[in-house]
């Protein structure tokens, strides 16, 4: 019985490549209509005000902050221009209080001001700005927001484990500069961008040939440099470069093509914003492991799959977190020791057999090959979408996607699963154009790099 809720999901996770081609060319139609009218998609294909990227001339002392992920970080970047490069980085990590992501917008706002003054104060006395002089900040901020400049914007709505209904509506750079006085620093916000952003910026100044980014953590979503007159609702200036890089938000991308199971309905609809993310919800870090606890806990309760009673932790909800549905799944010991040891030090569910531990394993693999291969077919949908998915005759132009995230950092199936899917679903010559590339944490430089090309002291001398 436990076996047939298994092949029961198996079959409904079902990802062969006919579907993926329907879904890649399902995100390519709705990129259209989301960059057509406001609204006019499930994909908000968000305009970013970026409309240039990294040159590599960056000059300056810049700070940045990264809220979204799993860490919230302040850095310090030294840009040192074409020849020198980033010269140095410095960064703090902190983890936001669970309350707080709950709780109230002022409460987040000074909680992050507070953690910005302390790593100020770390400052070394060389960088301290000539009086007058304030300093300027990156504010990689990975949520949805709908700019109204490079340098402000108000939160769409919130997603992943975020939920502050006062912020909503907002802009988060008022919120911030609010906080940032109550405690007397006076910095400016020269750039709110996106993680996706971040990381395309990040990922440009190092490789001319990135011309997208995709997120896997806790959340996911993709940003790419789109040609500015093919955004028919920007109905500003066409910039001088010609394009417009676009944060799609994808996380929001919902078809009838998706494989979406019973077990997914319900988390979604017990989720903190039911109806919201469904792509998101199907294939980022926050929520693999908790789809697995809900076929696991099904199989507890229909079919006694440990035992006679339910194991009651299996019964908390994200009690399952995927980094150790990870480990279980990179479990290459004979007798699967590890998979027993998280059973029982998560589940307490002790003594499993060797059989109960191979199913355990083969349910992690359903859900991590159903997410990567879909992350797959949305890479094929902006490729699709720029014309990369093909090579025109004579043509061998390099499109580099940059891919961060803790979800692609560190869980080597998922990202195995994902590039092979790219490649299967590209051909073997495109396939050699198309790059995936590690840009390893790229969005807080990405940050301090646009910071530094928003700069309002550009071009004035010292
Ligand atoms: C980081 C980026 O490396 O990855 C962040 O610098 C991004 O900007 C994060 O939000 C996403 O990954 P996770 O796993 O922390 O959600
Ligand atoms: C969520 C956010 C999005 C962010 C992504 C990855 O989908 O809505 O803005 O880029 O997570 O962090």
């Amino acid at each position: 019985r436990a076996l047939s809720i298994v092949k029961e999901f198996e079959e409904k996770c079902g990802t062969p490549i006919g579907k993926l081609r329907q879904l890649g060319d399902a995100m390519d139609v709705e990129m259209h209509a989301g960059l057509a009218s406001e609204g006019g998609s499930k994909l908000s294909m968000l305009i970013s005000y970026v409309d240039n990227l990294p040159t590599g001339d960056e000059e300056g002392l810049f700070y940045a902050l990264d809220l979204g992920g799993t860490n919230f970080r302040v850095l310090r970047v030294h840009l040192g221009g074409k020849e020198k490069g980033v010269i140095g980085q410095e960064f703090d990590e902190v983890s936001i209080p669970p309350h707080l992501m709950t709780g109230s917008s002022e409460g987040l706002f000074d909680f992050i001001a507070a953690a910005l003054a302390k790593f100020v104060e770390s400052e070394p006395e060389v960088f301290h700005p000539p009086s007058g002089k304030l300093r300027e900040l990156g504010f990689t901020f990975s949520f949805p927001v709908k700019q109204t400049s490079i340098s402000s914007g108000t939160l769409i709505k919130w997603t992943k484990g975020f939920s502050i209904e006062d912020t909503v509506g907002e802009d988060v750079v008022g919120e911030l500069t609010k906080s940032l006085e109550k405690i007397g620093l006076n910095m400016r916000v020269a750039a709110l961008v996106n993680d996706t952003i971040g990381t395309l910026a990040g990922g440009r100044f190092y490789d001319q040939d990135v011309i997208a980014a995709v997120i896997l953590g806790t959340g996911t979503n993709a940003a790419y440099v789109e040609r500015a007159h093919a955004i028919p609702k920007w109905k500003g200036l066409i910039p001088k470069s010609g394009d417009m890089v676009i944060n799609m938000e994808w996380g929001n991308f919902r078809s009838s093509h998706l494989p979406l199971t019973g077990y997914d309905q319900d988390l979604d609809a017990e989720s903190l914003n039911p109806g919201e993310q469904i792509f998101e919800k199907l294939l980022s870090g926050m929520y693999l492991g908790e789809i697995v606890r809900r076929v696991l806990l099904k199989m507890a309760e229909e079919a006694e799959f440990f035992g006679d009673t339910v194991p009651p932790k299996l019964k908390i909800p994200f009690i399952l977190r995927t980094p150790d549905m990870s480990s279980i799944h990179h479990d290459t010991s004979p007798d699967l020791k590890v998979v027993g040891n998280k059973l029982r030090d998560i589940l307490e569910i002790s003594n499993t057999s060797l059989k109960t531990r191979k199913i355990v394993v083969e349910l992690c693999d359903i859900v991590a090959t159903r997410g990567a291969r879909l992350a797959a077919a949305g890479i094929l949908g902006i490729l699709k979408k720029i014309g990369r998915d093909t090579v025109k005759a004579g043509e061998k132009q390099k499109s580099v996607i940059a891919l961060d995230g803790g979800l692609f950092e560190h869980y080597t199936k998922f990202r195995v699963c994902l590039e092979e899917t790219l490649k299967e679903l590209l051909g073997d010559e495109a396939a050699d154009t198309v790059v995936v590339k590690h840009a390893n944490d790229g969005s807080g430089i990405g940050a301090a790099l646009l910071a530094a090309s928003h700069s309002q002291y550009l071009g004035v001398e010292e």
